[in-house]
């Protein structure tokens, strides 16, 4: 198992906004986790990178136990982030926002075809090429969205977190990250997505976990899903 969330529990001071969530993902899979607003998807996603400290529990990665490590540690052990809200740096350039993903990630032989360098991202994501030289602040919703991917890859993460990354996009620049999340699955990341597409979601997602508030109220195969549709009424906006 690549990634194993066990029984985690995480507060906002008095708030227990994540109550025993459990979960796992396998080497090569696309695991969505779905629910409505407020429900603990982005709390979750940053209790495992590190950005919030869960109260007990424990995140295993690659059979490391990785439970409260900080987020520069959670990176060198192989897993990207990509945040809600993108953060690309507005004053540097495309290319110097791509090198940036380097800190934080795993070093890895350049030479090595499996390794993500400034051309392989550039072979995926053609746009930030041409546009390299530009400031960060130039570049559309989905151009930035495509930079933060970019900028994650560059850290070879096994595993990548990506919460909401069709947010706020136009439907033709919603199917070109929905694509570019399959090409990058398909070449050998995991991914762990939160996702307000359903569409988007199940259409990439080996396996779906539903929550509902604070807690994980459905797991199975998109086939299980499909097959009860109160469940999906129930946690999702249908
Ligand atoms: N920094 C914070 N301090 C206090 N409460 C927070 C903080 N961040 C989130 N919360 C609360 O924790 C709960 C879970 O929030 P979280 O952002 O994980 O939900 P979410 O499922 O990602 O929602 P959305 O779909 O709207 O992004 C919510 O009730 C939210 O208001
Ligand atoms: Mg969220």
């Amino acid at each position: 198992m690549l990634l194993e969330v066990h029984e985690l529990n995480t507060y906002y001071g008095m708030s227990h906004v994540l109550q025993r969530i459990s979960l796992n993902v396998n080497q090569g899979e696309v695991v969505a986790l779905l629910g409505r607003n407020g429900m603990g998807k982005s709390t979750t996603l940053k209790s495992i990178m590190g950005l919030v400290k869960p109260k007990s529990g424990s995140v295993t990665f690659q059979g490391e136990d990785i439970t409260g490590y900080p987020p520069f540690k959670a990176a060198r052990a192989g897993i990207g982030y990509v945040p809600e809200d993108r953060r690309v740096f507005p004053n540097l350039s495309v290319m110097d926002n791509l090198f940036l993903g380097i800190k934080g990630g795993k070093i890895q032989d350049p030479n090595n075809s499996n390794t993500w360098t400034v051309e392989r991202i550039f072979r995926h994501f053609p746009m930030l090429e041409k546009r390299s030289r530009q400031q960060g602040r130039l570049l559309s919703g989905g151009e930035q969205q495509m930079l933060t991917i970019g900028r994650s890859l560059m850290g070879n993460p096994s595993l990548l977190l990506v919460d909401e990354p069709t947010e706020g996009l136009a439907p033709l620049l919603v199917k070109e990250v929905r694509d570019i999340l399959e090409e990058i699955n398909k070449a050998g990341v995991s991914i762990l997505l939160v996702e307000h597409n359903i569409k988007v979601a199940l259409s990439l997602a080996d396996r779906v976990y539903l929550m509902g508030k604070a807690h994980i109220g459905f797991a199975g195969t998109i086939a299980e899903l499909e097959a009860n549709p109160e469940t999906k009424a129930k946690y999702l906006e249908v």
